[in-house]
């Protein structure tokens, strides 16, 4: 399975913290923002990344993470011209995937808990065409938000909705194939002018196409100034557990 990372974006809902700079530079405890969806990928055993960059400082993200080596991980870069949304940056990444299937990791997304390795194996080897995982948010309407019916199955899911349908939010990994470039290439742009992951996610429902987990760690994004101090105290409370690895070496040069 390859990977995807997505640093680019303007980040205005941290201004001025990023007026100057890029978001996935920000630090969360010990480590750059960029570092934690890295080692997510990593944990989940995928070797080849592709980190999709934009906005600012793009050549410093280039490099913070370098090849990647000292990830244990081949990295390679695409550059996103413009703030068009998640599932347009996924599309950039059409050759570099190839046929294999995909996982794709936002660039402030903190997961702290069980590694997704299983996740990853359980939809490689599955039926389905895309696959995400679910949290339980007290500010669901920040979010993509799943509707579920009677049964508990994900019906739907809704970017940003003013009147969320439920608490359940699709967070920012997911789990994809390469027939995903087609559904990204028909899709719209939405009312604010991005092309929408909860778009693509929606487009795999109706047939059972969807693969679901709840995530049993803890999570949050790190978007906004409250969620960048939550992010924060999510790595502190696991270096104080004894949880957290030190960040990783830079090579010498
Ligand atoms: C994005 C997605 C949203 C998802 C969230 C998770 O929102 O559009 O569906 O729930 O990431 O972090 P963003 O915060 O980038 O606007």
């Amino acid at each position: 399975m390859k990977g995807i990372v997505l640093a680019g974006g303007t980040a205005t809902r941290l201004f001025p913290l990023t007026i100057v700079t890029n978001k996935h530079l920000l630090p969360i405890y010990d480590r750059p923002m960029v570092y934690y969806p890295i080692e997510t990928l990593a944990g989940m055993g995928v070797s080849a990344v592709m980190v999709v960059v934009g906005g600012k400082s793009v050549g410093d993200v280039v490099e913070l993470l370098g090849d990647g080596s000292h990830f244990g991980l081949d990295l390679t870069y695409r550059y996103q011209h413009g703030a068009l949304g998640i599932a347009h940056a996924i599309g950039l990444a059409r050759d570099f995937v190839g046929d294999e299937p995909f996982c794709c990791v936002l660039g402030d997304n903190i997961l702290r808990g069980p590694a997704l390795a299983e996740c990853a194996r359980e939809f490689e080897a599955g039926p389905w065409g895309a696959g995400t995982l679910l949290y339980r948010v007290p500010d669901p309407e920040r979010f993509g938000v799943a509707e579920l019916d009677a049964a508990g199955q994900v019906v739907g899911f809704e970017e940003k909705p003013a009147h969320p349908k439920s608490d359940l939010i699709p967070i920012g990994v997911y789990f994809l194939r390469p027939d995903a470039f087609e559904v990204i290439e028909g899709l719209a742009p939405s009312g604010r002018g991005e092309f929408e992951i909860t778009d693509v996610l929606n487009h795999y429902i109706p047939a059972g196409g969807l693969y679901t987990r709840a995530y049993d760690g803890h999570w949050t994004d790190a978007g906004t100034v409250p969620s960048l101090l939550r992010a924060a105290e999510l790595a502190a409370e696991d270096h104080r557990g004894g949880r957290l690895r030190p960040p990783v070496e830079r090579p010498a040069t």
